[in-house]
């Protein structure tokens, strides 16, 4: 674990943080001093999980990451509560089908593409406007959690893959859009253990982990990590980057 000495008392926002990757940067982020605001659709969890980090470290608010209305209100409360954002999370993502893509039913690929793609811009776009965010005087940094499915087709994945190859495209277009103020990288992992990913392990953890070169699946933790140091000043000079986090599973010639 690396403590961030010169991120403390910085406000984050991570969206779908109530479990998994979300809530493992949201714990990470909390050790180097940050107050995160997290999001998720379900309260209940949510609030739980905000129970679980340090006292006054978190608050939860609610909603859906594709909703206009639940961005304003979070962002309204981050500029009220705390004066500032500087770092964004763009972490929420959903996959509810599966299938060819010449198969699909034309709502469930627009539902994908306006959480996974549609909301990673609508966040961006709102926090770098938000005048009590001041998230360009200080430098803002996003990260967006694209997948190594948006790097090369995997079977029945594929509009997941396509929604996380637009995001691997958004990224570095908003890092050559927005330097030198804010920062924007991605990281794209292989399978880590979530309820998300289940699915794709459950014919045996060790089976599946004998396709990648470290002989392990991804945890939250390892995501998280990446993450902080990606809003860190250790990475000053990184923007516009698609960081492949898979155990080596691409360069051994494995897909998601
Ligand atoms: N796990 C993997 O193997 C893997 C690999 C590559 C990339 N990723 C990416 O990593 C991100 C996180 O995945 P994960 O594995 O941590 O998923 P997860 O365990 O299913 O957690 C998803 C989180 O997002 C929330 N959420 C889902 N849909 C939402 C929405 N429309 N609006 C707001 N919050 C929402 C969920 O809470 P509610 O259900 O209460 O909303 C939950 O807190 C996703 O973008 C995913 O595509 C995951």
């Amino acid at each position: 674990m690396t403590v961030y000495t010169e991120l403390e008392g910085q406000t984050a926002l991570v969206t779908g943080a109530s479990r998994g990757i979300g809530f493992a940067i949201a714990e990470e982020l909390t050790r180097s001093g940050v107050t995160v605001v997290m999001t998720a659709r379900k309260d209940d969890a949510l609030q739980q999980a905000v129970n679980s980090l340090p006292d006054g470290k978190a608050i939860g608010i609610a909603g859906k990451a594709d909703d206009p209305e639940h961005r304003r209100q979070v962002l309204d409360t981050i500029a009220e509560r705390f004066g500032r954002l500087d770092i964004l999370i763009n972490n929420a993502g959903i996959n509810p089908v599966y299938g060819k893509l010449v198969d699909l039913e034309m709502a469930a690929v627009e539902k994908v593409l306006s959480v996974n793609l549609l909301s990673t811009l609508a966040w961006t776009q709102a926090a770098y406007h938000h005048e009590g965010l001041k998230f360009r005087e200080n430098r803002g940094r996003v990260v967006n959690l694209s997948s190594v499915a948006g790097a090369t087709p995997s079977p029945n994945l594929g509009l997941y893959g396509v929604s996380k190859a637009a995001v691997n495209h958004l990224t570095t277009t908003l890092g050559a859009e927005l330097g030198p103020e804010v920062r924007v990288n991605a990281i794209a992992p292989a399978v880590v253990k979530t309820q998300f990913s289940e699915a794709l392990y459950a014919e045996g953890e060790d089976k599946v982990a004998q396709q990648y070169p470290l002989k392990r699946l991804g945890t939250p933790e390892d995501i998280a990590h990446t993450a902080v140091f990606l809003v860190s000043d250790s990475s000053s000079w990184i923007t516009s980057q698609v960081i492949t986090l898979d155990g080596g599973l691409l360069s051994n010639g494995g897909r998601a």
